[in-house]
């Protein structure tokens, strides 16, 4: 099979019925054949497999490029599927998933059985999600099962937040890619661990830290690092293929410059580019953080398609889902390591 975009006519709308799409119902017989699908949610792309089927997911990390031992995501299509997916849920985990699902929110809980090891890289935990978006609710209804997805990308880049970056980066390795627009949120969920007492953030998303402590009363630390081995929480993740370098405004034009007389192609993403830029790829970032998210990705993108070898890129304020994309940039930003 062959990679293909479902004509946008094809595409359900929001309140459509899954019924309502042959592109939806070609995906979900895909699904159950053991084959990969990648769809829009509101935050990235996934690639999809049956979360059940252990040779299906497989075949992500295949095509991924990803170590086996990083656990996956299983979407899945409703709240009240929480329980048939994930064991000893905790009050915390119900009041989350309450208020924020359907949305840009991941829960770690303990795995159920029908959870196979090979999706969650060998963890007695599984990260659970319900996507907002209305193409990802058509295909989790009309497929009936979980969708294991990580975002469908090659191992260690930037997450594709259209269906052209979905085939500019696995083209041929997917079996469909269904098109569903640019993601509104546009960087990866809110990954929140509630698999023991203390519910803390693995992960910063769409879903804003202080959202998550409105509503559950208490702090809720951002736990990175640790023993569980994740891909988002590699320093140098999330990385397009030119050096990205994090600079105050201030620091933008003569750095700029210095590069420049090294013969280096330099690329400054900023809100404000500075007047000795305009002969530069500079590329004006928006100013509202919700608006930079959406268009993240998409601009490190063209930094990488206009072969610049630098990225100058300044930080947005480190609060809302500021701080979600001032992550991701520093991780941009740290030394890679050879597995990138
Ligand atoms: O927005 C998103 O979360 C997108 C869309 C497609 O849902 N998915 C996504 O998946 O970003 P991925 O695989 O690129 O990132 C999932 C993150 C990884 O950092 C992984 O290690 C972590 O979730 N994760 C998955 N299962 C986990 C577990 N049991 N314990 C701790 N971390 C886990
Ligand atoms: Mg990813």
């Amino acid at each position: 099979m062959t990679a293909s975009v479902a004509p946008r006519g094809q595409r359900p709308r929001a309140g459509e019925t899954a019924a309502a799409s042959p592109a939806v119902a070609r995906a979900a017989r895909i699904l159950r054949w053991g084959g990969l699908v990648a769809f829009p949610t509101e935050t990235v792309y996934g690639l999809g497999a049956d979360a059940e089927n252990v040779r299906a997911v497989s075949r992500i990390f295949a095509v991924k490029g990803r170590p086996t031992s990083h656990p996956l995501i299983v979407h899945i299509a409703s709240r009240t599927q929480l329980a048939a997916w994930g064991a000893e849920v905790s009050d915390a985990a119900l009041t989350l998933a309450e208020r924020f699902w359907p949305g840009p929110m991941t829960l770690i809980v303990r795995r159920r059985d029908r959870v196979p090891l090979e999706a969650t890289g060998g963890l007695d935990t599984v990260a659970l999600r319900v996507p907002a978006h209305a193409v990802a609710q058509a295909l989790l209804a009309e497929f009936g099962g979980g969708i294991a997805a990580p975002s469908a990308n090659r191992f260690g880049r930037v997450s594709p937040t259209c269906a052209r970056h979905v085939l500019d980066d696995l083209g041929e390795d997917v079996d469909l890619v269904l098109d569903g627009g640019d993601c509104e949120v546009g960087i990866e969920s809110t990954i929140v661990d509630v698999s023991s007492a203390e519910p803390a953030i693995l992960r910063l998303g769409g879903v804003t830290r202080e959202a998550l402590e409105d509503l559950l009363g208490r702090p809720v630390p951002l736990r990175c690092g640790g023993s569980v081995r994740s891909p988002g929480q590699h320093a140098s993740h999330y990385a397009p293929r030119a050096r990205v370098i994090v600079l105050h405004p201030d620091e933008i034009a003569a750095q700029a410059a210095a590069l420049r007389r090294k013969g280096q192609r330099v690329c400054v993403l900023a809100a404000d580019l500075p007047a000795a830029a305009e002969d530069l790829a500079g590329v004006a970032l928006p100013r509202s953080p919700e608006a930079l998210a959406r268009v993240l990705y998409d601009r490190l993108r063209e930094a990488d398609r206009a072969e610049c070898d630098v990225v100058l890129v300044t930080l947005p304020d480190d609060s809302g889902i500021g701080a979600a994309v001032a992550d991701r940039l520093r991780r941009a930003a740290a030394p890679r390591s050879p597995s990138d």
